[in-house]
C-alpha cells in the first residue's frame, strides 16, 4: 500500500526554466487539489511536531505557499497562526530583514506585537532551498525574542544547502531532492 510520503511525491510537478531560466521549480498545487494529499502533508507535520515538541505556541507561516499549509496544521495543533510578509503587505509597527532569494532579493516583515518574548514557535513553508527565506524569518523571531523550535517545509532542494545555512535550527522536509 502506498505511504502518506509516496502519496504526496506523487503530487508535487517540476517545470524547467521557471520563473526563470535554469530554475527547475517544484510546484505544490497538485497537492492542493487532492484532499487526500493535502491530508497527509498535515498529518505527517503533525506527527512531527507532537513527536520532537512539547509545547508549541504558534504555527508561523512563509509568504506566500507556508499559508497554505499553516494553519491547518496549526488548527490540528490547536495553536495560534500568524504570518511573515513581503515588505509593505502589513499594516501597524512591523520589524523586516532584507535577504537574498534563489532568483532575486526580498525583505521579510513581520507585526511587531504578532509574538511576545518567550513564545516557543514553529515556522513553515512550501519549499526550503537556498535558505534565505527561512534564515530571515528566524531572524525575525530572534529580534522578537521567540524561540524556534524548530523549521517544517514540504520540499528540501538539497543541493542548495538550506540545511547548513539554518543550523541550529532544525529542518524537517517530507520530500528531499
Ligand atoms: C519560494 C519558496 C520559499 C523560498 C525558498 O518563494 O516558496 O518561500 O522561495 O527559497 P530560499 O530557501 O532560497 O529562500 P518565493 O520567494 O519565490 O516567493 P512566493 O512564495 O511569494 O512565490
Amino acid at each position: 500500500e502506498e505511504s502518506k510520503l509516496q502519496l504526496v511525491s506523487r503530487h508535487i510537478r517540476a517545470f524547467p526554466d521557471f520563473p526563470k531560466k535554469g530554475i527547475l521549480f517544484r510546484d505544490i498545487c497538485p497537492i492542493l487539489k487532492d484532499p487526500a494529499a493535502l491530508t497527509a502533508v498535515i498529518d505527517l507535520f503533525e506527527e512531527h511536531v507532537r513527536k520532537n515538541h512539547q509545547h508549541v505556541d504558534l504555527i508561523v507561516g512563509l509568504d506566500a505557499r507556508g499559508f497554505l499549509f499553516g494553519p491547518l496544521l496549526a488548527q490540528r495543533l490547536g495553536t495560534g497562526f500568524i504570518l511573515i510578509r513581503k515588505k509593505g503587505k502589513l499594516p501597524g509597527p512591523t520589524v523586516s530583514v532584507a535577504y537574498d532569494l534563489e532568483y532575486g532579493k526580498a525583505e521579510a516583515e513581520i507585526q511587531e506585537d504578532s509574538v511576545t518574548p518567550g513564545q516557543k514557535v514553529v515556522l513553515i513553508d512550501d519549499l526550503l532551498a537556498t535558505g534565505g527565506t527561512l534564515f530571515a524569518a528566524c531572524e525575525l523571531m530572534k529580534r522578537l525574542q521567540a524561540e524556534v523550535l524548530g523549521c517544517l517545509v514540504v520540499i528540501e532542494l538539497k543541493e542548495l544547502s538550506g540545511g547548513d545555512k539554518l543550523k541550529p535550527h532544525s529542518v524537517f522536509s517530507l520530500v528531499q531532492y
